[in-house]
């Protein structure tokens, strides 16, 4: 099973470039750039890799999350970054995916936005042309910020945006303090440059269904990422399911964000029972210890589904994607492929 998990073709859509930082090319990025960690930050690779499993909510992780931001200076660490995750994702039976970026992590330390955006749209290139991989940059903006700040990160990126480098907009950091009606101003201007931009926002993760409710009602996105709050609340959940609203699920970072004890905890049955489409993603794989087939494994062993269970989850991730038809269509032969290929050897096993 987890060769046929490998093989079918997977698409990822909640994944943070920089949550892709590994502590080997966090300390090396520190040294080359001479940037001071904090006294108190661990000093070794395996000390960091301790640290990281251990913490102890959403909070705890952005702490770290952001200090790893800041070894990040010029375009090739912002290439050498994602191109190091393409091609580790690419093992794992990637065809496309759609990342995050947080540039006021970086502008707030003085690094150019072009610079930040030309390193990350070099790798993509790169893994288009060398990995076949397809991607579309999504850009974040940080909710713990104020709206202004978004606003002035909207208009330094207005070229990218207008011209579809920048693909779609997201929203992430601390979620419940920060809740989306704050950012109604920065959603309409991306729109008011580029109507046909797409639009995403972290919701349900710590915060309640609510959050994805005012995400959907004020800031109209198509598109939510974790969401798995929507379940407490059941017109939300028709809503998504009438709609085929894609949940950007992430399975191992739930369990390392203390959101549930277990992957078992997730409502995934649930929302596959309601026809509530979702994907499965890695979210900040160097943080939370899996990349996208390690979440898929994850799910696998708690939840068991069939080949065909696992073959709809996987169509699912396809048309919830912002790629263009043809190459939708592409993947969704490849599925069909990789599915009948396995089959047999799957049910003359569990016969
Ligand atoms: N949630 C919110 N903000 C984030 C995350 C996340 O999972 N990862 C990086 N920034
Ligand atoms: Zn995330």
């Amino acid at each position: 099973m987890e060769c046929f998990l490998r093989e079918l073709p997977k698409c990822e859509h909640h994944l943070h470039l920089e949550g892709t930082l590994e502590p080997d090319l966090l300390f090396p990025l520190a040294s080359r750039n001479n940037i001071q960690l904090p006294d108190n930050f661990p000093k070794t690779v395996e000390e960091l890799n301790k640290r990281y499993s251990q913490f102890a909510d959403l909070q705890d992780f952005l702490d770290f999350y952001y200090i790893g931001t800041n070894v990040l200076v010029q375009e090739d660490d912002f290439f050498d970054l994602a191109w190091a995750y393409f091609q580790r994702a690419k093992s794992d039976g990637l065809w496309h995916c759609e990342v995050f970026f947080d540039p006021q992590s970086h502008t707030e330390r003085g690094i150019d936005l072009d610079v930040v955006v030309k390193g990350f749209q070099r790798a993509c290139d790169k893994a288009q042309s060398e990995l076949g991989i397809t991607t579309q940059l999504i850009m974040c903006l940080l909710r713990h910020l104020p709206s202004q700040s978004g606003l002035a990160t909207i208009e330094s990126a207005r070229e990218h945006i207008a011209n579809g480098t920048i693909h779609a907009l997201g929203l992430d950091s601390a979620e419940k303090p920060f809740p989306p009606q704050l950012f109604c101003d920065c959603y309409s201007r991306v729109k008011e440059i580029n109507p046909s931009i797409q639009l995403t926002a972290h919701a349900g993760e710590e915060g309640d269904a609510d959050f994805v409710t005012n995400s959907l009602n004020l800031l109209n996105v198509t598109r939510i990422d974790h969401g798995i709050n929507s379940v407490h609340d059941d017109i939300l959940i028709k809503r998504l399911s009438d709609n085929q609203t894609l949940l950007t699920v992430c399975p191992l970072s739930n369990v390392k964000l203390q959101v549930v004890k277990d992957v078992s905890e997730l409502p995934l049955q649930k929302l596959l029972d309601a026809n509530v489409p979702f994907s499965l993603n890695s979210d900040d794989p160097a943080y939370f210890g899996g990349y996208i087939l390690d979440n898929y494994v994850a799910v696998h062993t708690r939840f068991g589904w069939s080949i065909d269970t696992w073959a709809q989850v996987a169509v699912n991730a396809i048309n919830g994607s912002w790629c263009h038809q043809d190459r939708k269509d592409e993947i969704l032969r490849e599925i069909a492929n990789v599915v009948e290929k396995h089959r047999p050897i799957i049910e003359k096993i569990s016969a």
